[in-house]
């Protein structure tokens, strides 16, 4: 059997199960939103997980001279090194629930109340929450969109520094725009870092996810100084679509960074990850590369088929993502009186990501995840050229 094959899960299944993508919208909408993969986790993760449950295994987990959560954060080590060349000391890691439990922790940490954060848009929604919920100050960035897709605009955000702003939030793989910041791209957010002394929290939770052509770069690997103003967060989660299991890791790039956030954040404050989800990432990150190659060439292949069908649609257009499994796709061309999301929602039945969620001005846009079996992706493609067709011809 093709490895690809056995990957895919069919709507009927889905729909039966009992996750946010699939029970949003009612059964007549093929959903296409939340980053959350329809593909059939991996079995050495599945295998993992039915292990603690056949031994109804349900006390606080520990393995032996270590806590047990520190298992994964030593198996993140490992992947870091084999899929990204980063050579992490496991003493600089600390492990989390989830992504955005961390990035407010490194707000509280490393910023005071009133105080600005840098906050390059469009942007993954939840970042604008965890900066405003900590009463610090939102300072949008607006990147700007070129022919080559969307950059950061980094003499506006300079211009937009003053006394009271203490940190920069990036997502690097991007959500929504799919970009994989370039090494030229990182030594400029690096550069603004230490001139205006900031801290920089970097979301690398799509780092694995990148296409050919493209190599993400941790931030924390740029330079020394880079290092020591860089926090990372990232997890098993988008790369092995476990994201019900919570498990998240930070990293800080100098002893002194970590030491503050130690100091500042009470460890009962990040949680402890349940047995699963450190039996699942540990399972992802060791022993996960033969599934994870198996679907990121699926996703290569998925990414074509949705670049190839837009273009073919009137009034739609979309820079090719260079990461995720994610397209915003701009829907201006139709000339929309509405948000596009809620258009096709209603004419196509395809529940998108609403383009406005990521960025004030957005409402033309929409976004797509492609992460699913070729026939649910055609459906998605198929009810979105009919709803084009017709509104443009309409
Ligand atoms: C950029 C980014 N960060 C974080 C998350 C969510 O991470 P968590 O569930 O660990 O908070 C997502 C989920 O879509 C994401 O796209």
């Amino acid at each position: 059997m093709n490895l690809q094959d056995d990957l895919f899960l069919d709507a009927e299944f889905l729909r039966s199960r009992r996750n946010s993508k699939w029970k949003r919208f009612p059964d007549t909408v093929v959903p296409a939103w939340i980053a959350d993969m329809d593909l059939k986790a991996a079995d050495v993760v599945q295998e993992a997980i039915e292990a603690t449950v056949r031994q109804r295994d349900y006390g606080y987990p520990r393995r032996h001279a270590i806590p047990a959560e520190r298992i994964a954060a030593e198996a993140w080590v490992g992947w870091a090194a084999r899929r990204h060349g980063w050579e992490v000391d496991p003493a600089d890691v600390v492990v989390a629930t989830d992504v955005m439990q961390a990035c407010v922790a490194a707000l509280l940490s490393f910023s005071e109340e009133g105080d600005g954060i840098l906050l390059p848009t469009p942007c993954y929604p939840p970042f604008r929450s965890c900066i405003t919920d900590s009463r610090r100050r939102l300072i949008d960035c607006p990147m700007s969109e070129t022919p080559e897709g969307f950059r950061f605009d980094f003499e506006a955000m300079e211009a937009a520094i003053d006394d009271s702003t203490r940190m920069i939030l990036l997502c690097n793989p991007h959500n929504p725009t799919g970009r994989v910041m370039t090494v030229e791209e990182l030594s400029a957010v690096a550069e603004l870092a230490e001139k205006h002394d900031l801290i920089v929290f970097v979301d690398e939770i799509h780092a694995d996810i990148v296409y050919p052509g493209f190599r993400h770069i941790p931030l924390a690997t740029l330079s020394s100084g880079a290092a020591a103003r860089t926090v990372t967060a990232t997890s098993a989660t988008k790369s092995f679509t476990t994201p019900a299991l919570r498990l998240a890791l930070m990293h800080f790039g100098a002893p002194a960074l970590r030491d503050r956030f130690e100091k500042t954040i009470p460890k009962a404050l990040m949680g402890k990850p349940a047995i699963t989800a450190i039996d699942a990432s540990t399972a992802a990150w060791t022993d996960g590369d033969e599934w994870f190659d198996t679907t990121m060439s699926y996703l290569g292949t998925a990414r074509k088929t949705v670049a190839e069908a837009v273009a073919a649609m009137p009034g739609l257009s979309l820079h090719l993502p260079e990461s995720t499994y994610l397209a915003f796709i701009d829907c201006r061309g139709l000339g929309l009186d509405r948000p596009a999301s809620a258009h096709f929602l209603d004419t196509a039945r395809v529940g998108f990501s609403e383009g406005e969620g990521f960025a004030k001005g957005y409402e033309g846009w929409i976004r797509l995840n492609f992460s699913t079996a070729p026939d649910i992706l055609g459906e998605m493609l198929t009810r979105l050229r009919a709803a084009c067709l017709e509104t443009a011809g309409g």
